[in-house]
């Protein structure tokens, strides 16, 4: 079976946890510290906080920003449910943009027309590894007072014109074993605002600045440095994976047929957490059903966009977002991590042109 998904841990990581163990410091210490300081340089940021998820990054961000009842946050429907979750955690309201039909991300030409006086920010997410438009949400951020916080779950050491995913707001990482590297679970915030990086660290310790004195409501959303040991030695590796999947994403743009491929705009380097084909014609369920069949492993990321989860219309009523809709019903993502060899990547692309010409 070709897995869609396969964690890479080698000795490095295993010998980093066994060190942890062994030290009698287990809860968040100096590992953790380290992970930090390396995961801000890696993104090119001054702070980088580590937390206990990518959820957790995104709900400890939203609450540093102040975002509560009341506020509104425009964001993509066609994502993991935790990018609007958070907001609905902190009691402000998900406001859906759809999506550009090429890139998966949000549609900047439809995010003006979205704001009301109660708009605090704008989330948009780097969906599969490849950056939303950022210079366009940049300027519509600046011009409406708008605070931006980064979805960047799928997209670490992805590039936009240069500037890494996380650096242009606020950032937000996971580090889920699937991403493109892991801490077994685990999440960053990355921001150059000390403010906002003071914020995450007292909120994410009961907020305390004093031991044992709390000076407002906090939470325990810490990372450990047993996670903090497999973080470090995955950061290390993250350009070698990074490298491999583009790799084996180059095999399949040149070779796969009838199907539409990811589009990669100038300016953006694609890290392809996941690489999604388009399957026209409502082929994409026998498609999967047939590559099932010969042992080739994929997912649908996402079958069901937010504003259609059955708690979502309790909450907002129907709503129609047409091009995310399209999207979960054709998309496809096929295995692209780094431990492909050339024999499964020649028989994904013989298996899916077999059925497609
Ligand atoms: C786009 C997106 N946002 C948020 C998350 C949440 O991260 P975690 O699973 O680490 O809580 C994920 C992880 O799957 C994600 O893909």
């Amino acid at each position: 079976m070709i897995s869609i998904a396969k964690p890479v841990i080698g000795e490095e990581e295993k010998q980093a946890v066994l060190e942890v163990l062994d030290s009698g410091i287990l809860a968040q210490g100096p590992l953790v510290a380290a992970f930090e300081k390396a995961f801000a340089e890696l993104c090119g940021v001054k702070h980088a906080i580590a937390t206990s998820s990518g959820t957790t990054a995104l709900y400890l961000t939203l609450l540093a920003h102040g975002i509560g009842a009341g506020d509104e946050v425009i964001t993509s429907p066609f994502t993991f449910i935790a990018s609007a979750n958070s907001v609905l955690y902190v009691g402000a309201k998900p406001v859906f943009v759809d999506i550009d039909p090429r890139t998966f991300n949000i549609d900047p030409q439809k995010i003006e027309a979205a704001i009301t006086p109660k708009t605090k920010a704008i989330l948009p997410i780097h969906l599969y590894g490849l950056c939303s438009d950022m210079g366009t949400i940049m300027s519509i951020a600046e011009k409406h007072h708008l605070i931006v916080i980064e979805d960047a779950c799928q997209a670490h050491a992805a590039r936009y014109n240069g500037k890494c995913a996380g650096s242009f707001g606020t950032g937000t990482f996971s580090l889920y074993p699937t991403k493109n590297m892991t801490s077994a679970e685990g999440g960053m915030v990355t921001t150059n605002d000390d403010a906002i990086a003071e914020e995450c660290r007292v909120l994410r310790n009961h907020g305390m600045r004093r031991r044992y004195y709390h000076d407002e409501l906090g939470y325990n959303l810490r990372m450990t440095d047993v996670h903090a040991a497999i973080g470090n030695a995955q950061l290390q590796k993250l350009g070698k994976f990074n490298q491999k999947r583009a790799e084996n994403a180059a095999y399949f743009d040149a070779h796969l047929k009838g199907v539409v491929t990811p589009y990669v705009p100038e300016g953006y380097q694609h890290i392809y957490h996941q690489y999604t084909i388009r399957v026209p014609n409502g082929k994409r369920d026998a498609l999967r059903d047939y590559l099932k069949e010969k042992e080739i492993g994929t997912e649908i990321y996402y079958p069901l966009p937010i504003h259609q989860q059955g708690f979502y219309i309790e909450m907002f009523g129907e709503m129609k977002f047409p091009e995310s809709e399209k999207a979960a019903g054709e998309v496809l993502s096929i295995p692209v991590h780094p431990s492909l060899s050339q024999a499964d990547r020649e028989m994904i692309v013989g298996t899916i042109n077999e059925f497609m010409v």
